[in-house]
């Protein structure tokens, strides 16, 4: 008895104390609108993001910042964009702008506890120096490009204001790469997870951040996918749906490699868009108000779902718990047994709402405090105060049908009180300020602010450097000018 007692404790013991951390795939949709998934809205084909998010936790209080870049500052620092001065606007192409050298990304935390990690996908964090790119920044390998969008199919990107700076922008780690010519980039990306996952070496944890090009502008799709939108007459909608459904078969394809590989039975999987939907570009909000680069709920409250075979304590309902997407660094070092020991860092981990479906631990965040104007947004518990003018399209864009083209969703030059106030809960799509009825709450609110923009950091400059033009590489975007 007791001989068998003490090997049952061992064997707990050797269990516990060697469980294998589980795989984190981490997948970026870029531009993907809140209504933009066929788990929310029937128009849509995506039939492996809906078995995913139903199988899985979908997250309905996920926020993300109103750009690309700043989101993508969060997701690798754990930090708000105001505190590293990516605050304003994106990374310009020709800019020195980068997420700060001296942050520790989240693929070289997780590498200090062990884990292989890859990159496949769109950077747009800085590229004007080595030493800011993806495999100087933690990655053991890298395929994708670092400006913000590009051809879907030559990878060259044109700088829109600047005639003549057009290059090639597609590195396979740190050497241009020329092979992906013609190919659309949902195959050359989901070919190269595929490729990554089936080379893997399972003694290791993995580590894959997968933040595609889809389906951001230029609208372009190989027709079979246009093709399953025949019933819409619009056309810049009926390539965007493809886009989402280009997308959607390549999730597909790479959830089929990691069961192939036997990585499902111990592994997270997150899907979350980087920013709202540009309605002014065919994609789709509603219900919610406000689009991309807004800070309406539209653009700053993300589509996203967690899966996972094995490790969630409760699944298939909606999360409605609040978190930022600051948070999922913190939540990924808690997974993998590590412990954050930054107390900067604005992210907080969620792993016990996420994991076992328990509370969250966030009850504020700032949605973004800009530099270049006096605008901001914050929120604590029910309340978001907005200071300034939240963005140029602030209104509920109906999905683009015949006849209304992108012009309809312009600027619509609304102005707006100096501080509006809304109760997200009651209102999750923003159509009651309350600002004049609750002069107390806004001054509540209003101290929060300022407390929140004590520690904001000035905004990095996007002005254009010449010496960043690929004509002086080859014709490749390159770094080396800064
Ligand atoms: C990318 O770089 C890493 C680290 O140097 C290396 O292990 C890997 O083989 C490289 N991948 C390719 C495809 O060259
Ligand atoms: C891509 O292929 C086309 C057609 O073969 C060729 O004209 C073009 O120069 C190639 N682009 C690059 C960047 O190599
Ligand atoms: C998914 O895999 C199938 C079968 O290999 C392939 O035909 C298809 O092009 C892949 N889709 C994407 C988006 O890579
Ligand atoms: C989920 O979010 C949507 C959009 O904000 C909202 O309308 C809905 O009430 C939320 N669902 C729950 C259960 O909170």
């Amino acid at each position: 008895m007791n001989l068998l007692t003490t090997v049952f404790l061992v064997l707990i013991f050797f269990t516990c104390a060697y469980a294998e951390k589980p795989h984190i795939v981490f997948i970026v949709a870029d531009d993907l609108g809140w209504n933009d998934v066929g788990f929310r809205n029937p128009q849509m084909i995506t039939p492996n993001l809906d078995r995913l998010a139903k199988a899985g936790v979908i997250l309905n209080s996920s926020y993300v910042q109103p750009l690309c870049s700043p989101s993508r500052n969060c997701f690798m620092s754990g930090y708000f964009p105001y505190h590293t001065g990516l605050q304003d606007g994106v990374i310009d192409d020709d800019a020195a702008k980068y997420m700060p050298a001296n942050l520790i990304t989240i693929p070289q935390k997780l590498k200090q506890l062990g884990y292989a990690a890859h990159m496949v996908g769109k950077w747009h964090l800085g590229f004007c120096n080595w030493k800011y790119t993806p495999t100087e920044r933690g990655f053991d390998s890298y395929l994708g490009f670092y400006t913000g969008s590009e051809d879907y199919f030559t990878h060259l990107r044109k700088m829109k204001e600047v005639k003549g700076e057009v290059g090639l922008d597609f590195h396979l780690n740190k050497t241009a790469y020329r092979d992906a010519n013609g190919t659309y980039s949902a195959n050359v990306f989901a070919n190269r997870a595929v490729e990554i996952i089936t080379n893997h070496d399972k003694s290791k944890p993995l580590y894959l951040y997968l933040p595609f090009q889809s389906v951001h502008t230029p609208h372009q799709v190989p027709a079979k996918y246009e093709n399953m939108y025949k019933n819409i007459e619009n056309i810049k909608r009926r390539i965007y749906c493809g886009m989402v459904s280009a997308l959607d078969e390549a999730v597909g394809n790479i959830t089929k490699a990691l069961e192939g590989k036997g990585l499902m039975d111990n592994l997270l999987l997150v899907f979350t868009t980087d920013n709202g939907g540009p309605t002014f570009l065919a994609a789709n909000n509603l219900p919610l108000r406000g689009a991309k680069n807004t800070l309406w709920e539209g653009g700053t409250k993300g589509t996203g779902f967690i899966y996972s075979k094995t490790l969630l304590k409760k699944t298939g309902y909606l999360n409605t718990g609040m978190m930022h997407a600051v948070d999922w660094y913190p939540t990924f070092v808690e997974l993998a047994g590590g412990e954050n020991t930054d107390p900067n860092m604005d992210g907080v981990s969620q792993y016990d709402m996420l994991i076992n479906g328990g509370p969250t631990k966030r009850n504020e965040f700032v949605y973004n405090i800009y530099d270049e104007r006096e605008a901001a947004a914050v929120r604590y518990g029910d309340l978001k105060l907005m200071q300034g003018s939240p963005g140029d399209h602030n209104g509920w864009a109906p999905l683009p049908h015949v006849g209304i083209d992108e012009d309809v969703y312009e600027a619509d030059n609304q102005t707006f009180p100096p501080f509006m106030l809304y109760n997200i809960t009651a209102d999750p799509t923003e159509h009651f300020d309350l600002s004049a009825t609750y002069p107390e709450l806004v001054d509540m609110m209003k101290k929060r602010l300022e407390n929140w923009k004590k520690s904001r950091v000035p905004a990095q400059s996007n002005a254009g450097v010449p010496a960043a033009n690929p004509e002086y590489y080859g014709g490749v975007w390159s770094p080396g000018w800064c």
